[in-house]
C-alpha cells in the first residue's frame, strides 16, 4: 500500500530540480501526477530553465515507478495554459487530489525591472494561478502545498538593492506565497481542502547552482566556482550542511500531500537544517 494510492496531483515546475523530485515521489507512493513545465528560458532570468527532454525525464521517471502521468509545456503565468494541462489530468484520471505549486526562478544580479515583474509573475502569480484553475476539481481532504523559501522568512537576504530587482521581487513574492497560505487554508478549510507552505533552505538544484547565485554568496569573487561557494553556503543553515536535497523536500511534500497531515493547514513548514532559528533568534522574554 502506497501512501498516495489513487490519488492525483499537479505539480508546477516538474521537468527537474525538487519538481522533479515531488512528481518521482508521488508516483513512487502510488499516486499520478499532472507535470508542468515551461520547458524555456526567460530573458531576465540569467540561467537556464528546464527543457522538453528534461519534462520527458520525470515523465519516465514517473511511469518507472509505477505511476501514470501527464506531462504539458506551460507557463505558469498563462493561466489557460494550466487550466488545459489540468483538464487534461482530470480527462485522463478522472480526479485531483492535490497540487504542489513550486514552479520557481531566482533572476539575482540584475537591477532591470523586468527582473523584479518576472519573479512576481512566476514565484507568486503561477502559484495563485496553480491554485486557481485546480480549485474548481479539488475534492474533499484535498491538499494543496505552495513553495516558499526561508528567504522569505528572513529579512535581508535577497530583499536587499543589493540583489537587485530580481532578488526584491523573489522575496516579495515568497512572502506573499506565505501571506496567501495563511489566509487561503482559512477560506478552504470548511471543504476540508488543506493549504500549506513549504520553505527550503538552499537545495541542491540549478536555481543554486549557477553563476548569479554563486555571486551571492561571494561577492568578492569576480567568477566563484563551487569549491568557493561551499563554505558560504552554510550560513544559510545551522547544522553546518551546505544544502539539503530535492528529495528532503520531496519527504515533507509528500506528508503534506498525504493523509498522515490531514489536520494539518495553514503551516508555514520550514525544510531548512536549523537555518531560521539560526537567523532569527527569538526575541527577549524581558
Ligand atoms: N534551490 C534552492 O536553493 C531553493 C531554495 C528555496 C526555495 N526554492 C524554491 O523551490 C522551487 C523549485 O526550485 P528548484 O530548486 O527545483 O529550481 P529549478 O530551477 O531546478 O526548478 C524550477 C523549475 O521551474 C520551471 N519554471 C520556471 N519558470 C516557469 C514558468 N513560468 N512556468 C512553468 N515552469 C517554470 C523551470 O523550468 C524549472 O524546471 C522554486 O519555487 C524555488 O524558488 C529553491
Amino acid at each position: 500500500m502506497g501512501r498516495m494510492d489513487g490519488k492525483v496531483v499537479f505539480i508546477t515546475g516538474a521537468a527537474r530540480g525538487q519538481g522533479r523530485a515531488h512528481a518521482v515521489r508521488v508516483a513512487a507512493e502510488g499516486g499520478d501526477v499532472v507535470a508542468v513545465d515551461l520547458c524555456a528560458d526567460i530573458a531576465s532570468t540569467p540561467y537556464p530553465m528546464a527543457t522538453r527532454d528534461d519534462l520527458d525525464e520525470t515523465a519516465r521517471l514517473v511511469k518507472e515507478r509505477g505511476g501514470r502521468v501527464v506531462a504539458q509545456v506551460a507557463d505558469v503565468r498563462d493561466r489557460a495554459a494550466l487550466a488545459a494541462a489540468v483538464a487534461e489530468g482530470i480527462a485522463q484520471f478522472g480526479r485531483l487530489d492535490g497540487v504542489v505549486a513550486q514552479a520557481g526562478i531566482c533572476p539575482l544580479g540584475t537591477t532591470a525591472p523586468q527582473a523584479f515583474i518576472d519573479a512576481v509573475g512566476v514565484d507568486f502569480g503561477g502559484v495563485f494561478n496553480a491554485v486557481d484553475v485546480a480549485l474548481p476539481h479539488l475534492l474533499s481532504g484535498a491538499s494543496i502545498v505552495a513553495t516558499g523559501s526561508l528567504a522569505a522568512l528572513i529579512p535581508g537576504t535577497l530583499d536587499s538593492a543589493a540583489k537587485g530587482s530580481g532578488g526584491l521581487g523573489y522575496a516579495w513574492a515568497k512572502r506573499a506565497v506565505a501571506s496567501l497560505v495563511h489566509d487561503l487554508a482559512v477560506v478552504l478549510a470548511a471543504q476540508s481542502i488543506r493549504v500549506n507552505a513549504v520553505h527550503p533552505t538552499n537545495v541542491n538544484t540549478d536555481m543554486l547552482n549557477n553563476d548569479v547565485m554563486y555571486r551571492a554568496f561571494r561577492p568578492d569573487l569576480a567568477e566563484p566556482t563551487l569549491e568557493d561557494v561551499l563554505p558560504s553556503f552554510p550560513a544559510m543553515t545551522a547544522t553546518g550542511d551546505p544544502y539539503v536535497e530535492p528529495e528532503d523536500i520531496a519527504d515533507a511534500v509528500l506528508f503534506l500531500l498525504s493523509d498522515e497531515s490531514r489536520f494539518i493547514t495553514g503551516t508555514q513548514l520550514r525544510v531548512d537544517a536549523g537555518g531560521y532559528v539560526k537567523l532569527r533568534p527569538q526575541a527577549p522574554a524581558f
